[in-house]
């Protein structure tokens, strides 16, 4: 038969295929959200995520190394409280969960690359994540606390902040406190487009920050809307973000490419907790081979336009790289 074109051509064999291979993926780009709780000698499985685990400070390093190993050089922290108020003071004090495991990673391993997740909902009684005025977040009241615990995370070590609580003006605000206190240098990942997601189910769990009341929807973004999210993307630019995170990655490839293409920063995505809760589950009840679709959805992200993943599959994700399964 007669047929000029030929995609299977390309197809014949794997070097071949690897050579036309049009995404790449490096270790470098992954980023491991990890979860630090008070306590001494702690290792902690969370139910709903099977493989991941909640550590005290002094439990934390043995992970990080791990990490280091594997070729995982970026690690985002979040903390969580013994004690959570009101006001959510646990996130901004000195002496805080998340600031005594940012000062314990600096030591530990110095050549890690710190991100410090700043938001409220771990630190709060009521789990929103902001300053309540009666039943509703007051936005402008918590630019002030966001900027407070941003700054004290660096102070203790984080290289970078991520802001996650989808304040209006939080990047600014934010901006504005780093560069006074001498830290103009220290980038901002914004997690611009956040949208009220059931995939944090699993993360709630893990950081017993399910809202007391309520939901999220008043702050993070409706799923059904495209050119908004390009808006919270241009607003977070305008105000000095550095990086812009589309979150969560899995069913929100089409916003990650059209954030990459209309924006000239980088691009991280966030596999959410119930990304990796789901893959765990099926794999577990044998039908799904968690692996390969661990390594199908990393690249999806990273063809969608994704510059830097988080995930909680990072260190096995580094090993299927090291492997050359993807890659
Ligand atoms: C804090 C925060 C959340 C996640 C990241 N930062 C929870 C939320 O917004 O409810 C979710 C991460 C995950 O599900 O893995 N606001």
């Amino acid at each position: 038969m007669e047929l000029k074109n030929r995609p299977r051509r390309l197809r014949g064999n794997a070097v071949l295929r690897k050579m036309v291979r049009e995404t790449r993926v490096d270790k470098s780009a992954l980023v491991y959200p990890m979860f630090v709780m008070e306590g001494e000698n702690k290792k902690e499985e969370i139910p709903s995520m099977a493989g991941q685990h909640r550590y005290s400070v002094d439990r934390m390093e043995e992970k990080l190394v791990e990490l280091q190993d594997a070729g995982v050089s970026s690690v985002m922290l979040f903390g969580i409280p013994g004690e959570k108020d009101e006001m959510g003071s646990g996130a901004y004090a000195q002496d805080g969960i998340v600031q005594k495991a940012f000062r314990k990673a600096k030591e530990a391993c110095p050549g890690l690359y710190l991100i410090g997740d700043v938001c409220m909902c771990e630190y709060t009684s009521h789990g929103h994540c902001g300053i309540l005025c009666g039943q509703e977040v007051d936005n402008d009241k918590t630019l002030e606390y966001l900027a407070k615990t941003a700054l004290s995370q660096v102070q203790a070590g984080a290289d970078m902040v991520a802001p996650s609580d989808m304040m209006d003006g939080r990047v600014a605000a934010i901006r504005g406190m780093l560069d006074k206190n001498g830290y103009c240098n220290t980038p901002i990942m914004s997690y611009a487009v956040k949208f009220a997601s059931s995939f944090y189910g699993p993360f709630r769990d893990a950081a017993g920050s399910a809202p007391a009341f309520g939901d999220r929807k008043s702050y993070q973004m409706d799923f059904h809307n495209r050119r908004e999210a390009l808006k919270e993307a241009m607003l977070d630019v305008e105000e000095g973000a550095d990086i812009i995170m589309v979150k969560p990655a899995m069913a929100y490839g089409d916003l990650i490419r059209e954030v990459k293409g209309q924006t000239n920063i980088p691009v991280a995505s966030y596999s959410v907790s119930g990304e990796y809760a789901m893959v765990k589950a099926a794999a577990q009840a044998g039908f799904i081979d968690g692996d390969s679709i661990m390594c199908e959805m990393a690249v999806s992200a990273f063809r969608a336009g994704t510059d830097i993943y988080l995930t909680y599959f990072a260190q096995e994700l580094a090993k299927c790289i090291e492997e050359g399964r993807i890659g």
